[in-house]
């Protein structure tokens, strides 16, 4: 079983693996594949309920969702993320909505952001709920970042991330995302904080590393630059559909064993 603690001894030591997971089968999958971390990301607003962002999403939906990665997940140390205005607007309604996620079968919660939220991620430690902290491109704050920008590009960038590395370690966090961070930076970030980075989009030095199920397994439409495809799990499924449609019109399927007599 695992847990906080073996996720933090195991910096330095062993490529920490998460990944993300949405339903009961890529809970199932995820599992199955040994990965250390299943993270519930809100990712499932792009990945699964097809907006273009991650900010629409609910704590309704990331209930549901880490509900059904559970059941697929029985054993799984599970992450849930905690949606747009779940955790900003007040201490009090974070620590309550963290308990939720927890309630609904998280190990732990993800929040985005860096030194403003020490306290908040104090709070929630407090109330025995593990943190991992979000630093980088945080996806919630796209109209602030003006876009997908790989972040730790300028002096100013850099030493602000540091900073809030240092602080999210302080404030509690036993893990934190990297995400689209230039690789010296997340390197410099990795050296200096005695918890796990795992980073995504972070380059090769960090602790571990996350991915979206779909990116891996190619069943989401982009081909990002810092992800890998493993599978063209679009064209299996696409081509799989397709020969159900001709066989139905051929009148192929159902045949003798498909039938009850
Ligand atoms: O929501 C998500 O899937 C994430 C990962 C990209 C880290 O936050």
């Amino acid at each position: 079983m695992i847990t906080t603690k073996k996720i933090i001894d195991m910096k330095g030591k062993e490529p920490i693996v998460m990944i993300t997971a949405y339903d009961y089968p890529t809970a199932k999958i995820a599992n199955e594949s040994g990965a250390e971390i299943i993270l519930v990301g809100d990712s499932l607003g792009n990945v699964i309920l097809g907006y273009d962002s991650t900010i629409p999403v609910t704590m309704e939906d990331m209930l549901i969702h880490v509900k059904a990665v559970r059941r697929g997940a029985p054993d799984a140390f599970i992450v849930g993320d905690m949606p747009f205005l779940s955790y900003e607007v007040s201490v009090e309604k974070a620590v309550e909505n963290a308990g939720l996620l927890l309630k609904a079968g998280a190990n732990a919660v993800k929040l985005e952001g860096g030194e403003e939220y020490s306290e908040t991620i104090r709070q929630i430690v407090r109330a025995g709920i593990p943190v991992m902290g979000h630093l980088g491109f945080t996806p919630q704050s796209v109209n602030l970042l003006g876009g997908h920008r790989v972040q730790g590009k300028t002096q100013e960038s850099r030493e602000k991330l540091l900073k809030d590395a240092k602080a999210l370690e302080e404030a509690g966090c036993f893990a934190i995302v990297l995400e689209l961070v230039i690789e010296s930076v997340a390197k410099e970030i990795t050296d200096s904080v005695n918890i796990p980075t795992i980073g995504i989009g972070a380059g090769r030095y960090c602790d571990g590393q996350v991915l979206v199920f779909h990116d891996v397994v190619g069943l989401s439409e982009v081909n990002l630059k810092f992800a890998k495809r493993y599978a063209n799990t679009y064209e299996v499924m696409s081509d799989a559909v397709k020969k159900y449609r001709e066989e139905v019109k051929s009148k192929l399927f159902p045949d003798e064993k498909n039938i009850f007599e």
